[in-house]
């Protein structure tokens, strides 16, 4: 534990003041070192009250969305997902710190959080919009066995983890809130039914590979979650939206982390030993919100509509076209699939 997080615990156990001593003797450092940690507490978030005589003393934390390594650290409840965990306040690309620090030889699981980025990437080489301090963006290293084609999959498990995430924290109403409603559009957008009726995207990832030879080197998703963000600019005001806005009240950032991990973990893991969708097929067509829907296929060579069915263990959509003809199989990456009547 370092010394900000050993200051932290002792605060919170004991409830009321600690002396500046106590932190010296403690953590066996001098009175200006306490002084430079609890600075740095104040400038984390932390409200932390200082009496001459008597010491510091944590104030309630209920409602601040604090977002930092020791916050993250003290929810994480996995094995391996998040281990090691890297903070930063604000980095270019969480995906390229992740295959940067691939190359040093980090671990399966190592994570990249951050509260800014500047150079955010999102699919088809757009740019992710990553504005400061109300969002998530994070990525994670894997370096599985499996072959190359399997990877794709992997963006659907953790759009699986991210949707279970979002209902298991406010899909059930707390107190006399109204629960949200979440689903995923394929393959992997997170949406959120919005206070208007509309669904609105809160969530895209992003899944890069690398190769060596003819096998995977290693494997980064990034996921960027619109958390507490409250206005969109122009060009995606009509298709995004937040938790926040969605809810009505701001939530932390830390909580939502640790639970994607949570069950980010738990997937991963049956995905891993069953090398496909199969056994978490159900549960991600129970999330499908484009199922039974009309959908447009933009295939470039002979763009279709056609009524959404499911996916296949592959995590294929399966589509029936409006012609009559056989069911078509739709490869993620290979065309974008949109609502005939909008985003969704
Ligand atoms: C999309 O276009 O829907 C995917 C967006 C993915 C954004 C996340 S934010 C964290 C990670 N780092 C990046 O540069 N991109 C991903």
């Amino acid at each position: 534990m370092d010394r900000k997080q050993e200051v932290l615990r002792q605060l919170r156990e004991t409830g009321s003041y600690v002396s500046g001593q106590q932190l010296c003797e403690t953590l066996g450092v001098s009175r200006t070192a306490v002084w430079k940690i609890i600075k740095k507490l104040k400038e984390d978030g932390y409200p932390i009250e200082a009496v001459t005589n008597k010491g510091y003393r944590l104030l309630s934390v209920e409602g601040k969305d604090l977002f930092n390594k020791e916050e993250l650290e003290r929810r994480l409840q996995t094995r391996w997902a998040g281990r090691p965990l890297i903070f930063s306040e604000e980095t270019g690309s969480t995906n390229a710190d992740i295959f940067r620090l691939s190359e040093q030889d980090y671990p399966q699981g190592t994570l990249a959080v951050t509260s800014k980025q500047t150079a955010g990437k999102g699919r088809r080489g757009r740019t992710w919009i990553s504005p400061p301090d109300v969002n998530v963006y994070m990525s994670i290293l894997l370096r599985p066995d499996f072959k190359p084609e399997t990877a794709p999959m992997l963006t659907l498990v953790m759009a699986l983890a991210v949707h279970r995430a979002c209902e298991e924290l406010y899909g059930k109403g707390a107190g006399d809130a109204e629960p949200c409603r979440f689903g995923i559009k394929w393959p992997n957008d997170i949406v959120v039914s919005a206070r208007d009726g509309s669904w609105r995207k809160i969530c895209g990832i992003l899944t890069e590979m690398r190769m060596e030879e003819k096998e995977i080197r290693d494997i980064v998703i990034g996921i960027g979650i619109n958390v507490n963000q409250a206005e969109f600019p122009e060009e995606i005001r009509e298709t995004a939206g937040s938790l926040a806005l969605a809810l009505g009240h701001p939530v932390s950032r830390a909580d939502l982390t640790a639970e994607v991990w949570k069950y980010f973990e738990e997937y991963y893991e049956v995905f891993e030993q069953a090398r496909s969708l199969s056994p978490l097929r159900e549960d991600y067509e129970r999330a499908l919100v484009n199922r039974g829907k009309k959908v447009r296929v933009l295939d470039p060579e002979s763009p279709y509509e056609g009524v959404a069915l499911g996916i296949n263990e592959e995590g294929e959509l399966l589509v029936k076209p409006d012609d009559g003809s056989e069911v078509r199989q739709v490869g993620t990456g290979e065309v974008s699939v949109r609502g005939v009547m909008g985003y969704v």
